[in-house]
Parts: structure tokens; C-alpha cells; sequence
């Protein structure tokens, strides 16, 4: 399989580097393509990339094109890229928002997926979540899946609406967690502790108790209650979360990335 990457950004690379390492391609190296001068010559160094700088030289090589840049882009770039694809041809966009409907009409072809990554994706951990045009074989479907696994997990969904809600969930997720260990460490340093000890404290909590879910088949829930005892401290803390409604406000903000994405699509459709 012959695959191209356009847009070597956090992303598209992350991408490229997991693919380009595994053992999907074809004895051909991975195409990638930016339209940066100074990242080309940063992507000369990586194995088994061949870097183009025009679109002219690799598209038509490609069995897959794999779409990263940025969703205001993505209008220039589909319509350089419409003269050079061929019905055969599969693409596959990472871009926040833009819809299959839209890609097929700006691309001119019929077989498209649309997937919705997240920032793990850059340390093999990420969860990519896609779905697919129907003139996407099952065949081609269980192919990508394991492109995308390349960096992590990934799960097909029936609809867009499915993308729409991922984002809301694994897409902006990494942030939440962030927030979570962000205010943790706050109330650490109120505590008295040291800037160093704030992190080592919450870094290894949240390793720990990550690794504890793994390697069992404990529902957070039940964890919650091994390590929780009746009038102990660890209740007393669940008691202030659920007192504070903390639960539901976690919940909302889920649905406001949700609801955003959503927002961003019907922005994107406007701007056409
Ligand atoms: N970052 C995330 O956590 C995340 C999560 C989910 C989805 N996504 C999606 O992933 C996509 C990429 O995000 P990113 O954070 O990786 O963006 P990024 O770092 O800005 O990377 C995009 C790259 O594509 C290049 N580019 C733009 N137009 C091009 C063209 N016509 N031909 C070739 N290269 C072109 C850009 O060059 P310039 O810098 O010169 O413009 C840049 O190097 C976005 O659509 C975003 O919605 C990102």
C-alpha cells in the first residue's frame, strides 16, 4: 500500500512517523508532503519518508491520502488536489469539522473517511475514531483501522454525529485530564508542598491509578469504593465532589466540545 501524508504538523507527523515505522507500506517509503520549506528539510532526515513539495509528484503514486492540515486549509488544498485524484483513490482527513459530504463533492471522489485523533496519538497512546463514505469497501475499512492503530487504538463509528461526540470525549479529552492534574497541583502547593514534589505527587497518582484500572476488570466505580472508607478522607473528598456537583459539570463540558464541533462543521459548510 502506497500512502501519502499531507500536512506534517503535530498531527499529520505523528501519523506519518507511526506508519512510515510499522509494517503496512508497501516497499515503497512513506510520501509525505508540507508546504513549509524549513519543515521539508526537517523530514529529509526521517527514515523511510520521501518528502515532495508538490502535489503534482505524488499524489497520483498513492493508494491513501492521509489529510492533516489545518480545516481552514482544507479548501485550498482539495481543490489542487481534485484534478489528480482518480475514483480508486482513498482519503482519509483527520481535519476537525469538515464533513464527508463536503470532502467527496471538493475532492471528486466517492471514497473518503473522516477520523478524529487525539494528542496521544504522538506517544502510541492516542484513540483515532473514524467513519466512512459507504462506497468504502469492509475490506478498506478494516485496512485503515490498521493505519490508524499505527498510533494507538481505534474505533469505527456509524455516523459523523459519532466524530462529533468523540471529540467531546477522547478528541478534547486529553485536556480535561490536564485540567484535573492542573488543580490538583494547585491545591498541592496550597498545601505547603514544593513545585517538584506538587508534580511528583499527581504525575505518579494519576500513573498509578491508570495502571491499576489496566491491569483489572474493576469499573472506576468499584475502585472509587476500595479506596474510599466509610467516613475516611478519601470520602470525604468524593462527598465535597458530588456535594459540589462536580459529576454533571464534567459531563457539560464533554457536551460543550460536543455541541462545538457540531458548531465548527456547520461553520466550515458556510465558509464553501
Ligand atoms: N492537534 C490535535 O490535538 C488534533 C486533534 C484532533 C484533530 N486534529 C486535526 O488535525 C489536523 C492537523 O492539526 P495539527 O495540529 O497537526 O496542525 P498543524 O500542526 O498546523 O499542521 C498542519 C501542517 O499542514 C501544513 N499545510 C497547510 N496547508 C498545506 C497544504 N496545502 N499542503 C501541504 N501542507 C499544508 C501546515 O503548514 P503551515 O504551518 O505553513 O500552515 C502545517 O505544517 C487539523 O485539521 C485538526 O483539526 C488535531
Amino acid at each position: 500500500m502506497n500512502i501519502l501524508v499531507i500536512g506534517a504538523g503535530n498531527m499529520g507527523l505523528a501519523y506519518a512517523k507511526a506508519i512510515a515505522k510499522s509494517k503496512l507500506l508497501s516497499s515503497n517509503p512513506l510520501m509525505i508532503l508540507d508546504k513549509s520549506p524549513d519543515k521539508m528539510e526537517e523530514l529529509k532526515t526521517i527514515k523511510n519518508f520521501q518528502v515532495y513539495s508538490e502535489l503534482e509528484s505524488c499524489v497520483s503514486k498513492a493508494d491513501v491520502i492521509f489529510i492533516a492540515v489545518k480545516p481552514y486549509h482544507s479548501e485550498a488544498l482539495m481543490r489542487d488536489l481534485k484534478p489528480l485524484l482518480t475514483e480508486d483513490q482513498l482519503a482519509i482527513s483527520i481535519m476537525a469539522g469538515v464533513t464527508i459530504q463536503s470532502m467527496q463533492e471538493a475532492l471528486g471522489i466517492n471514497k473518503v473517511l473522516r477520523a478524529m485523533p487525539n494528542l496521544p496519538a504522538q506517544v502510541g497512546k492516542g484513540l483515532t475514531s473514524f467513519t466512512a463514505s459507504k462506497e468504502v469497501s469492509r475490506l478498506e475499512l478494516s485496512m485503515v483501522k490498521k493505519l490508524l492503530e499505527t498510533t494507538g487504538k481505534a474505533v469505527y463509528l456509524d455516523t459523523e454525529k459519532g466524530i462529533d461526540a468523540s471529540t467531546g470525549i477522547s478528541g478534547s479529552g486529553p485536556a480535561y485530564v490536564f485540567y484535573f492534574m492542573q488543580s490538583m497541583m494547585e491545591a498541592a502547593k496550597k498545601m505547603g508542598f514544593s513545585d517538584h514534589n506538587s508534580k511528583v505527587l499527581v504525575e505518579q497518582t494519576f500513573e498509578g491509578a491508570i495502571e491499576l484500572f489496566n491491569q483489572s476488570d474493576l469499573s472506576p466505580v468499584s475502585w472509587m469504593n476500595k479506596v474510599a472508607s466509610k467516613g475516611g478522607t478519601t470520602r470525604a473528598a468524593l462527598d465535597s465532589m458530588e456535594d459540589n456537583n462536580i459529576r454533571a459539570l464534567i459531563q457539560d463540558a464533554a457536551f460543550a466540545a460536543f455541541e462545538r464541533a457540531i458548531e465548527m462543521g456547520k461553520e466550515l459548510e458556510l465558509q464553501d
